[in-house]
């Protein structure tokens, strides 16, 4: 199956979804349009199955995402909690996590700290070996903030959710662990997310056009490859984006995942452009492309 039919939308939702992505660059995670009402079960999942599960279950981890100001909050059910919590090298039967992604915005009552402002997205993953054997024992399922599934290919989907994952073998493919109080507790014994992905330096010459237009003077793009590039949805364009800029950081160059000529993202440090207030920041451009358009254009400092 191509990129192209796993994202056929219908033009109008498309619109909608370009429409509240470009006003509102700053909490950009882009994704397609849910379909209303139509269908709510993902791999035999569905939210209904959890009610409240925010309120009952253990709360895991928190994550902040820097460049589009989201915040995850990730729960377990006492299955996977107390698995995680005494470092079991497999989760049971029946364990269950679930990720809330959130948007952020000001309190007026004190601007410089952010509030939680309403669920973007559900997450989950379910731990059955039986039924779910080809994905490592793990259903995956993503929901919009009203149950609903997004307007894609949920096959697709499912390969690209354990594609990711799959970094992780050593944890049983899940990337939390139980938040630490410690300064420093978790890098001390964790190894980065980059640095087991595999980048390609490709030539200006060799990427699609739509990309080299948006190069900066170098010549070099430094390309993700390996099971996530080939199996990439439209979550992942966004995911990465962190780990693009983190790349271009360390390469001092240019960072890119390229699904295709009309789906890719690629992250630019600016030269000669106005400096950061954080002077040991560096100044990039990130650019998201979906569909053939941009979705995400913005310099941010890190
Ligand atoms: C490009 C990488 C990537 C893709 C694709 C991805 N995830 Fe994740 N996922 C992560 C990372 C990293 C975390 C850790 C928490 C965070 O940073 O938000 C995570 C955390 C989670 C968690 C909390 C448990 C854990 O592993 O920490 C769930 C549940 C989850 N993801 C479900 C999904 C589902 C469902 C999909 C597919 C629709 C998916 N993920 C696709 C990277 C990915």
């Amino acid at each position: 199956m191509t990129f192209k039919t796993r994202f056929k939308v219908k033009l109008k939702v498309v619109f909608a979804g370009l429409v509240l992505a470009i006003a509102f660059p700053a909490q950009s995670y882009f994704e397609p349009a849910p379909v209303a009402g139509r269908i709510r079960t993902m791999n035999g999942i569905s939210m209904a199955q959890y009610p409240d599960f925010e309120k009952t279950w253990h709360l895991v981890t928190v994550r902040y995402r820097q460049d589009s100001g989201e915040l995850r909050f990730t729960y377990a059910n006492d299955l996977a909690f107390k698995a995680m919590k005494d470092l079991s090298p497999k989760y049971p039967e029946g364990a269950v996590f679930a990720k809330i992604g959130m948007i952020t915005e000001d309190d007026p009552a004190f601007t410089s700290s952010k509030v939680p402002s309403g669920a973007k997205r559900y997450q989950f993953m379910v731990r059955d070996q039986k039924k779910y054997k080809s994905t490592e024992g793990w259903g995956y399922a993503l929901f919009d903030a009203d149950g609903n599934l997004f307007d894609e290919d949920a096959k697709a989907k499912t390969q690209a959710c354990a594609a990711c994952h799959r970094l992780v073998p050593e944890r049983d493919y899940v990337f939390s662990r139980l938040m630490a109080l410690g300064v420093g507790a978790f890098q001390s014994k964790e190894t980065a997310l980059a640095k087991t992905l595999e980048f390609k330096s490709q030539p200006r010459a060799k990427v699609p056009k739509t990309l080299a237009a948006l190069l900066g003077k170098y010549d070099l793009v430094s390309a993700l490859t390996g099971e996530i590039q080939r199996q990439a949805f439209s979550g992942t364009l966004d995911e990465i984006v962190p780990t693009l800029i983190q790349r271009s950081i360390q390469m001092q160059s240019q960072a890119a995942l390229i699904v295709n000529e009309k789906n890719f993202s690629l992250v630019v440090p600016v030269l000669g452009g106005e400096p950061c207030q954080n002077k040991k920041q560096t100044r990039l451009l990130v650019h998201v492309n979906f569909n053939d358009k941009a979705v995400r254009h913005a310099e941010l400092c890190q």
